[in-house]
């Protein structure tokens, strides 16, 4: 998919905008249990190795940067948001972290070293050109590098009737629960817009990665399911029941 300078500037503005809810969702994740969660979830996926040269994608505010660099681990941030950026800078001084943070869309990026690790939340699913993206991963990996992606199937109600139906069911079941949406309507209905003109909103995954990263050349390309529901409140586990976040490994 070819995307103009004027479409990447809206998606630059839209999480720009998004950048202030974020940053205080991101506080409060560093400074409840969800930390100590993710924690675990990383060290499991990790290993256990130490000082890895790691490449945060869509670091947002930071979090994974933190975690990560608080592990030990040598961490480069990117993000196209200048809103976010900031944001990540602010926190990587308030948490006492040495991360390299760079502004730069994905695809303007040029590393200056290989990566052991490439890893991502939330962020693919907004991917203008996954393939290409999936491709410049693999050739920015080291030896025995590695790819982790977590994601949802976050907009697919968007465009498939059957999930549009059980979104709709669990929205309301999750609203009886107590679940406050965090954006406005308009914030929702910009980024459903923008949503719809993005490849990933079309496709089912992580089945979908998953044949492409092993296409591109990708070893032992695996999911994980079901770490997401101990991460979330009651209400969030209601409306999310029906797109649970998945996590893709795959190796180099
Ligand atoms: C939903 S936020 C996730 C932030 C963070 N990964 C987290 O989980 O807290 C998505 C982030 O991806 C960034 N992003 C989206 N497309 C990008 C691209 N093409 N290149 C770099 N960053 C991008 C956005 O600016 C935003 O900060």
């Amino acid at each position: 998919m070819t995307i103009n300078k004027q479409q990447l500037k809206e998606h630059q503005d839209y999480w720009d905008k998004g950048a202030d809810i974020y940053d205080g969702i991101i506080d409060n994740e560093i400074m409840n249990d969800s930390y100590g969660k993710w924690e675990a979830i990383l060290s499991k996926l990790l290993k256990d190795k130490p000082s890895l040269k790691i490449l945060d994608v869509g670091t947002g505010p930071g979090f994974f940067s933190i975690l990560l660099s608080r592990m030990g681990h040598q961490v480069t941030a990117i993000d196209s948001s200048p809103e976010m950026i900031a944001k990540a800078n602010k926190n990587a001084i308030k948490y006492e972290c040495d991360i390299s943070i760079i502004q730069s869309d994905i695809l303007d990026y040029k590393p200056t070293h290989s990566f052991d690790l490439i890893i991502s939340r939330n962020v693919t699913w907004f991917l203008p050109n996954p393939v290409a993206v999936y491709e410049r991963w693999h050739s920015w990996l080291g030896e025995c590098g590695q790819v982790i992606i977590f994601d949802g199937n976050w907009n697919l109600f968007l465009t498939d009737p059957k999930e549009a139906a059980l979104f709709k069911l669990a929205m309301q079941e999750a609203i009886a629960a107590g679940y406050v949406p965090y954006r406005t309507e308009e914030e929702i209905s910009e980024g459903d817009h923008i949503a719809l003109t993005l490849p990933l909103t079309y496709v089912k995954r992580p089945a979908w990665d998953i044949g492409l990263l092993t296409h591109i050349g990708f070893q032992q390309v695996t999911s994980l399911h079901g770490f997401d529901v101990e991460l979330q409140s009651r209400p969030e586990q209601i409306l999310n029941k029906y797109r649970p976040m998945f996590a893709i490994v795959a190796d180099k």
